[in-house]
């Protein structure tokens, strides 16, 4: 799991998760460049500050702000090695809602975020890798995707989309020495979850594990930055599922 000098990009990095990994990959000797979004920045410079990393506000689905963030790696670090996708519109879903009543506004917003933006950070960090040799992609699915849970049909199907493109872009990206892997995280007891879920459901889930506890943040990294290291390299087009034992693939 050696990480040291690496450069390693993490999405989504001002959320609960996305938090927990800039901080794991800058303890593990990593350069981070860490991004959100504009309205993320603050919160963005403190945890940059914190950790020792590198943040630059940034949509996931602008390919001018992803040209701008890896112009920003290369000119501070030289190379993109990793990149963990992680960005997704999760707590900003609302109040879980029938398929029936959810708007194109809402399927389309998440569709655009979670897989055209994943897609287009694929797409943004390519040249670099292959420049440097090959690289590591760790794009986020959720384990509501094997699930099936109801009131968030947009967002299952996003992740499940998310898993498709990464063993499609796994086959197309193996030649150039590239890895492409999902991790399909179970329900995060963080605030993002607490916003949208009750305390009676979040207990019921820690209790259906096989690890019948709540899961938190730091349940992720160990997954995450094995699939980003050397360590990870014969492994990919996988979703590594990790959610203390409830779906077992
Ligand atoms: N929390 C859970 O229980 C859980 C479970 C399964 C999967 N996940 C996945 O883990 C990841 C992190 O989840 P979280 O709990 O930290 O959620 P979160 O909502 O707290 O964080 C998501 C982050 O993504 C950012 N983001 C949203 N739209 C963006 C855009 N267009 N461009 C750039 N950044 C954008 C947000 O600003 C936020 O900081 C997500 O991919 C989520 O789907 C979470």
């Amino acid at each position: 799991m050696n990480l040291d000098g690496k450069t390693v990009v993490v999405t989504g990095a001002a959320g609960g998760i996305g938090e927990c990994y800039v901080h794991a990959f800058a303890a593990a000797g990593a350069n981070v460049v860490a991004t959100d979004v504009p309205a993320a920045a603050e919160a963005g410079a403190e945890l940059a500050q914190e950790a020792g990393a590198v943040f630059v506000a940034g949509d996931v689905t602008s390919d001018d702000d992803w040209a701008a963030l890896v112009a920003r790696a290369q000119d501070e670090f030289g190379r993109v090695d990793a990149l963990v996708n992680n960005a997704a519109v999760y707590q900003g879903l609302g109040a879980k809602r029938p398929l029936t009543e959810l708007s194109t506004d809402d399927w389309d917003t998440v569709l655009r975020v979670n897989v055209r933006g994943t897609w287009q950070g694929i797409k943004a960090v390519v040249p670099a890798m292959r420049a440097a040799g090959g690289g590591r992609i760790v794009n986020i699915s959720s384990s509501t995707a094997r699930m099936g849970v109801p009131g968030f049909a947009h967002y299952v199907a996003s992740k499940a989309a998310v898993e498709g493109l990464t063993r499609s872009a796994a086959r197309e990206l193996g030649p150039d020495g590239i890895t492409v892997n999902a991790v399909a995280p179970g329900l995060v007891s963080d605030e993002a979850t607490r916003a949208l879920n009750s305390d009676a459901y979040i207990a019921s889930a820690a209790g259906g594990r096989a690890l019948a506890r709540e899961m938190v943040p730091d349940d992720l990294v160990g997954a995450v930055k094995f699939l980003a290291s050397n360590s990870g390299g014969f492994l990919t087009g996988q979703t590594v599922v990790v959610d203390g034992g409830v779906v077992f693939t």
